[in-house]
């Protein structure tokens, strides 16, 4: 039985370590919904501390001036320069061909090999990746539905059932106050944490993190290559966004959306 059914990973969970994993997890969901526009928010700061607390280089020895200088030319750094984040995305169409050279790089070398474009701890693949269109124009869209899921190892998607309307999907991830225009494809990116947690508990959950860093950095280059814009986006309600795919959030965690267009 190698196509397994994805719940069969649950017989050999440990429920107690699970139940803590999920409890500390749900610690950093974010409810953004209408009903709670003027009551909600990732932090509370305000924006002169704010901007003195972000980019900033950590130095272990501020006071001393001992550093070398790191000489390196920038043809060096070649194809491996990702582009900035897009500030606001303008109503662009991606055909579909394009979509799927998005995910070239995640797809397995051939059909023969379980091994994937990225790295996984213990060759466990706990990150499921779903392709979402936010277009009004769908010309080259394959089908009615507007949510697939990845299968990288034989190079499918999956169609996402009953996601022809993708208003649920457009309020978990598109709400007010945030406004970033409009981007044309939305990449979810979700832990099945089921599927490293049966192997390593605990530490299951911090790979799976990784992961995610890995896959989401390789769409970042693939996306510069294809000439698309892109922004990854963490203001979104976990448990809108399951809904819309039809996932469990007690077994599916969304770590991450890309979004993915042209730009203002
Ligand atoms: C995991 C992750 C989540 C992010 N979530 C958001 C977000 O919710 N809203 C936003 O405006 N930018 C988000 N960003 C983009 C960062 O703000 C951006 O990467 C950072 O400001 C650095 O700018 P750059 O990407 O242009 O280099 C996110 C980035 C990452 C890596």
């Amino acid at each position: 039985m190698k196509n397994i059914p994805h719940d069969y990973y649950l017989r050999f969970i440990d429920p107690v370590a699970y139940d803590e994993v999920l409890d500390f997890h749900t610690k950093g969901n974010f409810l953004i919904h209408e009903a709670f526009k003027d009551s909600t928010a990732l932090y509370f700061l305000n924006p002169k501390d704010l901007a003195c607390l972000t980019g900033n280089e950590l130095h272990l020895y501020p006071d001393m001036q001992r550093c070398l200088p790191l000489n390196y030319t920038k043809k060096a750094q070649g194809d491996l320069n990702r582009n900035e984040s897009c500030e606001r995305f303008s109503e662009s169409v991606i055909s579909f061909d394009v979509v799927e050279r998005l995910m070239t790089p995640l797809i397995s070398k051939s059909k023969k090999t379980y091994k994937r474009g990225y790295p996984s701890g213990g060759a466990l693949y706990p990150i499921e990746v779903f392709v979402c269109s936010l277009m009004q124009d769908h010309q080259t869209w394959p089908c009615p539905e507007k949510i697939l899921h990845l299968l990288p190892q034989t190079a499918q998607f999956e169609i996402i059932q009953g996601s022809e309307n993708t208003d649920g999907l457009r309020s978990a991830i598109l709400a007010a106050p945030a406004d970033i225009g409009s981007p044309s494809v939305a990449i979810v990116y979700a832990a099945y944490l089921p599927k490293t947690f049966f192997k390593y508990r605990y530490r299951g959950y911090r790979l799976a993190l990784m992961e995610v860093g890995s896959i989401y950095m390789l769409i970042e280059l693939q996306a510069k290559k294809l000439k698309l814009r892109s922004r990854l986006w963490s203001a979104y309600s976990d448990t809108m966004l399951c809904k819309a795919i039809g996932l469990n959030p007690t077994l599916f965690l969304p770590l991450c959306v890309h979004f993915l267009g042209g730009s203002e």
